[in-house]
């Protein structure tokens, strides 16, 4: 079974599309995967402006999904990627990860920065740290809070 501007695999279905995705599908997704509160209106604008998606069906049930942005030669970023909880532990994580990656390629850079504790998940996908990274975020309190970024040193 192959949808419209789909690929079908494993009884999974991928799709590229942001239009062919319910939205409040989207942020339910992540509130369950867990990763975080999501409103649909953000999401309509963040995986807008988002040069590669991925989102994938179980039957009609949206169980993953990922996005990277990228402007084309240097660099892309791979961001939200969440697996829905009944789904996880079963490589669906890995190949969203793989597919981005796949279409970001000939980037010089594919960077992300993985939720604590993530870490190995994308170690095991050829992710090495980066000495230098640095990050000027809205929240930052809560981002030394929850281990995203380290105090003033
Ligand atoms: C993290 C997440 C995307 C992984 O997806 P998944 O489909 O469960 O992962 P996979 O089945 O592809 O696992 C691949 C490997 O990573 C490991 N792994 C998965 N989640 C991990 C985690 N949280 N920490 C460490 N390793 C993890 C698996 O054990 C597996 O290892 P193995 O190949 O040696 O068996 C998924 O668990 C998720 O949505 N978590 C909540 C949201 C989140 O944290 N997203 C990441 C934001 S940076």
């Amino acid at each position: 079974m192959t949808s419209k501007n789909g690929v079908t695999s494993k009884n999974l279905t991928w799709v590229h599309r942001l239009d062919e995705v319910d939205l409040d599908e989207l942020s339910r997704l992540y509130r369950l995967a867990p990763l975080g509160n999501k409103p649909p209106e953000a999401l309509a604008t963040v995986y807008g402006n988002s040069r590669y998606a991925c989102f994938v069906y179980a039957g009609d049930v949206l169980v993953g999904a990922g996005r990277a942005l990228a402007d084309g030669v240097d660099c892309a970023y791979i961001a939200d990627v969440a697996v829905h909880p009944e789904h996880q532990g079963r490589g669906l994580g890995s190949d969203i990860i793989r597919k981005l990656v796949e279409l970001a390629a000939g980037h010089k850079k594919i960077i992300l920065y993985a939720a604590p504790g993530t870490e190995a998940f994308y170690r095991g996908l050829g992710f090495l740290h980066m000495n230098t990274a640095m990050g000027i975020w809205s929240d930052p309190r809560r981002a030394v809070d929850i281990g995203l970024l380290s105090p003033e040193d």
